[in-house]
Formats: C-alpha cells, structure tokens, sequence
C-alpha cells in the first residue's frame, strides 16, 4: 500500500509521519544529530523538557540552514511542572531554550491520573497557548483511553496526538482505536523497540525472526521493516539515532511497501508487554 509522508492534525496543521527522536541523545551529539537528520531530509524532531537537550535541539536546528519554520518541532511539559502557574513558566523555559520560534506541538508528558487535577490545570494553560498562538497545536502522551475520557469530561480543546508506547511486542491496538474514534493521530514512541534494548533486558523485535524474514526478503533493515509497518498503519513514528547511517536509514521508507499478510504477520507479534512505565502508575 502506498503511505502519506505526511500527516494531518485536527485544526489544520500537517506533520511529517517520521521523525527524529532525541531521548538520551546529549551535547554535541544530540547537536549534529538534529544537523544531520535535517540534511537528510527530517523535518520533525520529537524533544521534551525531561530529556534535558532543548537547547541542542534548537542548536541544531539554527545550524541546519533550513528556516525554523520549516521544521516541525515537539516538545513536552514534564509532570514536575504540571500546575497551572508552573506549568506556565515551563513552557517559557522551553520556548526560550529551543529558540526557534513558535513551538509546532506541545505535549502533555504523561496523565498523571492520582494527581488528575494538575493534568487539567496544565492543559487548560496549553490550551490558552493555542488560543494565543504560541503553540501551533496541543496533545497528549501515554494516554490510556480512559485517560483520554477523562480530559474530554473536562477540558474545552481534545488533543490532536497522543504518543505512546507502541513497537511489535506492544503494538497498543485500544489505543490506537481510541484515539481514531476521537480523531486524534497515534504517534509511536520507541517505534523500533528503543526501550526492549535500553530497560528492559528481554527480547529485541529488530532481532525477531519474523522481522528479520522479512527484512531479507524485502532487501531492506530490520528496523526499515518495523518502521514501514508504523506507517502501513497510520501511525507516526519517531526512531531516535544519534548515527548518521542509521538516521538516514530510518527515513528511507518509501521505496517498498508491506503487503496486508505482512502487515498482520508482524501485528502478531504482540505481547502487550511494556518496557516503558505503566501511565496508570503515577
Ligand atoms: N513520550 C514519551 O513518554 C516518550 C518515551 C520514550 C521516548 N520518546 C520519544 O521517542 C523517541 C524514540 O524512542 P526511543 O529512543 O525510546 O527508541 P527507538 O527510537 O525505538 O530506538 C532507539 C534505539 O535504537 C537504536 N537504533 C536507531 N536506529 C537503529 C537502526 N536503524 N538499527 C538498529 N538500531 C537502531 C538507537 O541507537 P543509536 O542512537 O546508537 O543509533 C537507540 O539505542 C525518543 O527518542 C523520544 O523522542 C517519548
């Protein structure tokens, strides 16, 4: 099946489907990273407060050559900062961090559903972004449908995002369900099992023979087979790499396609395991 490179947010905008991830991506090397993605043809680049590299980011950017305005960037309030005064002054600090001008997406990092009402409270000050124009649009991460039902029973704008957790052994299909009923776009994070490698010492889906089947057969990387399936399925996603070959491989998806038997061979790998923190716990 032929796959958009684009997609499109509720409220207008349009957003790359593959982007740059920068978690543990630091200094310098987060730097050239977003340089060399830029180059090579990345026009998304997915940071957050937490990961501490604003500023790298928005470096890179600058030195790319390619305008600001031409880069969709991401970034997240953490939930240290949530509160309608904090998480104000956060955003402030990510604007200025970041320097690139006005922000594309602004997150939510996490629900935070035992402590709800500072999630509200930080939501409504990114909606008032939106209305200001600070922001080009606001969504969510590591929401759970309920978590999503939640924010809707309270809160005037629905996100147009959510980024979860979402690779072959976790392929989360209520959420991406979910959030399709709402019209809200699913964004992979660890989409080539980033995490099953750093956390959690189990089994890596690059290296699952089915993956590597059909890697062999389709001539392409274990990851450009994963990555294809993100986009097969609607899905956007955001592999981190701090490599110039393997950022460049990550992007070069548009050259071969997934039959629907491939697509659902890999969506049977599934095994609702988490590598990452479960949202319900905090
Ligand atoms: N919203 C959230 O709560 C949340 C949580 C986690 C992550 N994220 C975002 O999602 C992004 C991606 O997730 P992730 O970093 O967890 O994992 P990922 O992108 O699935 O995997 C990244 C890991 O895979 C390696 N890698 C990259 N390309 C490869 C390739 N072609 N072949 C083999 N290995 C490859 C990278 O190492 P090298 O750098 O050495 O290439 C890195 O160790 C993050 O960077 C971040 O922006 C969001």
């Amino acid at each position: 099946m032929s796959v958009p490179q684009t997609l499109s947010l509720r409220g207008g905008a349009t957003m790359p489907a593959i982007g740059l991830g920068v978690y543990q991506s630091t200094g310098d090397e987060a730097v050239r990273a977003v340089e060399s993605a830029i180059a090579q043809g990345y026009r998304l680049i997915d940071t957050a407060a937490a990961y501490g590299n604003e500023a790298e980011v928005g470096a890179g950017i600058r030195a790319s050559g390619i305008a600001c305005d031409d880069i969709f960037v991401t970034t997240k309030l953490k939930p240290d900062d949530y509160g309608e005064e904090s998480a104000l002054r956060a955003f402030e600090r990510s604007e200025k961090a970041l320097g690139v001008g006005v922000i594309d997406l602004y997150l939510l990092h996490w629900p935070m559903p035992k402590r709800f009402d500072d999630t509200v409270a930080s939501w409504q000050v990114m909606e008032r972004l939106l209305a200001e124009g600070r922001v080009r649009a606001i969504g969510v991460c590591n929401f759970n449908p309920d978590h999503l039902e939640m924010l809707a029973e309270r809160c005037e704008q629905a996100p147009v995002l959510n980024q979860v957790e979402l690779h072959p052994f976790l392929v989360q299909e209520n959420v991406r369900a979910a959030n399709a009923a709402r019209g809200i776009v699913t964004q992979a994070w660890s989409p080539i099992g980033g995490v099953n490698r750093y956390w959690d010492s189990g089994e890596d889906p690059l290296t699952h023979p089915t993956i590597v089947t059909l890697a062999e057969a389709h001539g392409k990387s274990p990851a450009q087979i994963v990555l294809r399936w993100h986009l097969e399925r609607g899905v956007s996603a955001i592999p981190k790499s701090v490599r110039p070959e393997r950022i460049a491989e990550n992007i070069a998806l548009f050259d071969f396609a997934l039959s629907p038997d491939e697509v659902a061979a890999i969506d049977t790998l599934d095994q609702g395991r988490r590598g990452g923190p479960d949202p319900d716990a905090r």
